[in-house]
């Protein structure tokens, strides 16, 4: 059996699309969201009639609404009332989170992520840091919500192919290793995977050229977005060790290219870092261990 990536048809074993169609989906409300966040005015009721179609998601985000991350005398007990104490924006950020935790929760035993909550930090870091990239950019192939859920999703395809590789102890695994593994890399498994759920086809470029956006023709800033915010985590080490530490230092200089590449304003660069530090803070309390 094959799937059709990029140009060209590729091989790929049977057991590894099994495993794909199996994988926990994201909610279905999550394309309903990036639906509605392309539309000019978006509001609280908007908001609450697309959330509302999912219950366990609603359970689960109040859950996480009350968790202690949010300052709030009283606890929140319906989605009206959490739009209220905590903003729709943070709600959104909610949204996501929830919605991909069945994928990102999982633990990969081949790659070097921490093994706790190594995965799901990296994957809600990446897609934090670039949604604040895109929202920056004068002009970019992704806005800012669909900036989020690339990131969130942009290492989706190492959660089949880890199945895949030989066991070994956590380290880099390379491009050449995935494809020997499955027949495909990660990315180009990743951009398989959002077409399977219906993401929009912007979303899943983003996410097929994160590694290689250099070799492509016509508008990749989607993806190199996506390797701005991988390369900015990277120097915070997010997803790699156990705690989350924002303190290291992050100076222009080590980001030129890509952010000529991008156009956007390197004297804007403080402004972004600072951004993206504050959508990180308190992201480690977001992980609620089940009970
Ligand atoms: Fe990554
Ligand atoms: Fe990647």
């Amino acid at each position: 059996m094959s799937v059709s990536t990029r140009q060209e048809w590729k091989t790929v074993r049977f057991e590894v699309l099994e495993k794909t169609e199996s994988l926990p989906s994201l909610s279905a409300v999550v394309s309903e969201f990036l639906a509605l966040a392309r539309r000019d005015f978006f509001t609280a009721k908007d908001f609450e009639v697309v959330i509302s179609k999912d219950q366990a998601l609603v359970a689960r985000l109040l859950k996480v609404a009350n968790s202690g991350m949010y300052g709030r005398s009283r606890s929140i007990n319906s989605i009206p009332e959490a739009v209220v104490m905590i903003g729709v924006d943070n709600l959104k950020k909610i949204v996501y989170a929830v919605s991909g935790e069945g994928l990102t929760r999982q633990c990969l035993t081949n790659y070097d992520f921490h093994p706790a909550q190594g995965f799901w930090l990296h994957s809600l870091g990446i897609a934090n840091a670039t949604k604040v990239i895109v929202e920056a950019l004068p002009k970019c192939d992704i806005h800012g919500e669909e900036g989020f859920v690339a990131g969130l999703l942009h290492d989706v395809g190492k959660l089949v192919i880890d199945e895949f590789l030989p066991r070994g102890t956590s380290r880099r695994v390379t491009r050449q290793e995935e494809i020997d593994a499955v027949g495909l890399d990660h990315s180009e498994l990743a951009e398989y995977i959002l077409k399977l759920w219906n993401l929009p086809e912007s979303t899943a470029r983003a996410v097929c050229h994160h590694h290689d956006y250099e070799l492509c023709d016509g508008d990749v800033s989607g993806s190199i977005a996506l390797a701005l915010a991988q390369s900015v985590c990277e120097t915070w080490g997010l997803g790699r060790t156990e705690t989350l530490d924002l303190s290291a230092e992050v100076p222009v200089e080590n980001f030129q290219d890509l952010i000529t590449s991008l156009g956007l304003d390197p004297k804007k660069w403080d402004q972004v870092i600072w951004d993206i530090r504050q959508s990180l803070v308190g992201l480690d309390d977001l992980f609620i261990k089940e009970n």
